[in-house]
């Protein structure tokens, strides 16, 4: 491969959902590519729409400072695509043409995309209009492939968890089931982590389609050894088995999370309350899961891979997704991953170890 020129100047961008550790990771990037390696810094507002319409400045040294334990971005986010980006007149465009103008009005030798699965795809397709660019993984629901962790996965799952301790009491007081619907979209990260350390008697997920009898019996069956309360743990993407033929059958997709009539919390809730004539409540966390400062392992992990994004940077190399491989820094080709989603294995150890313990994961119990 011919030698790229080297890399001065960088655009950073953030798009997608926000999630903690996003300005961890802003930090890392600004602060090694301009006190370590020269590298000029231009931060990028709103996502893609942002560069498509030049709202960029010039960042220093001193303004990544104090930005580690800050929740959110200071560049703002959104979810314009560059193939079809809602500019703010309200017109519709493709602007992956108007994103590499401005690139090269900027100056720019490379774009930093910090975003989830919806962002390595849309860098992508700059990369292939013939831009520079580096991405770092980042969502709450961890469902990037490429990367064994993402920044902001384990906040949510910190504070999924303390959702699920204080609901043990109220159960509890109240021989209730007490559903916690939890985010992940397409994925049961969120929920199964969240839900074994909480220690829910259930957890649903994407990947596992329940069925409601199979949860009924088990809420019967700890009602019979006196554990007249049940907490379950729900991803919002989780399905029933029967949800699931039904869309095969029909040949159908099944709904977006935005798109379902009811949520999956909701419904699991409706279901145990006819299946076993118990008190049911539920609860959806949503969106406090992306809230406030990142735990300190985000901030670590944002640290770790913004810092190793601007070494990469320094020796020029781009076209990468920076991820963690077996506690390692790496560089995945941005070709490699940018389709796929990193779903939950039937066989994942932490299923078999909750299993181990009782938890029902509604296929078998
Ligand atoms: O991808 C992160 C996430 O929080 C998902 O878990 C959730 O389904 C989605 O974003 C919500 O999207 P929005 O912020 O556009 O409502």
């Amino acid at each position: 491969m011919p030698k790229q020129p080297a890399i001065k100047r960088i655009g950073i961008l953030t798009a997608g959902g926000d999630c903690p550790g996003l300005n961890a990771a802003i930090r890392a990037v600004g602060k090694a590519c301009i006190s370590q390696f020269g590298i000029e810094v231009m931060g990028i507002y709103d996502g893609f729409r942002g560069l498509a319409e030049g709202h960029a400045r010039r960042f220093g040294l001193d303004e990544f400072s104090g930005l580690l334990t800050l929740g959110g971005t200071i560049l703002g986010t959104g979810r314009d695509k560059p193939e079809k980006l809602r500019l703010s007149d309200g017109s519709v465009v493709d602007g992956v043409e108007l994103c590499a103008q401005r690139y090269r009005e900027l100056g720019l030798d490379c774009l930093v995309c910090l975003g989830g699965n919806g962002t390595q795809r849309n860098a992508l397709s700059l990369m292939k209009a013939g831009m520079r660019v580096v991405t770092l993984p980042k969502t709450i629901d961890n469902d990037i492939w490429g990367t064994d962790v993402t920044f902001g996965y384990d906040t949510a799952v910190t504070i999924a968890t303390e959702a699920i301790d204080r609901l043990h009491s109220t159960a509890e007081s109240h021989q209730r089931i007490m559903v916690l619907e939890v985010m992940g979209n397409r994925s049961g990260w969120i929920a199964l982590a969240a839900g074994v350390a909480g220690g829910a008697d259930i957890i649903l997920i994407p990947e596992i389609p329940y069925d409601p009898k199979v949860v009924a019996a088990t809420v019967a069956s700890r009602g019979e050894r006196g554990r007249r309360f049940s907490i379950v743990a729900v991803a919002e993407g989780a399905f029933s088995l029967r949800e699931v033929k039904a869309a095969r059958k029909a040949g159908v997709e099944l709904p977006k999370v935005e798109d379902r009539e009811m949520s999956a919390g909701a419904t699991v809730a409706r279901e145990l309350a006819e299946l076993t004539g118990l008190e049911t409540r539920f609860t959806v966390l949503g969106y406090v899961q992306r809230g406030g400062t990142p735990t300190p392992a985000d901030r670590l992990l944002a640290t770790r891979v913004g810092t190793f994004a601007a070494q990469l940077l320094a020796k020029g190399k781009t076209g990468v997704l920076v991820g963690i491989r077996d506690n390692d820094c790496v560089a995945v080709p941005l070709e490699e991953c940018a389709d796929k989603r990193k779903v939950v294995p039937t066989d994942h150890p932490l299923i078999r170890h909750a299993r181990l313990v009782g938890t029902c994961f509604g296929d078998e119990c």
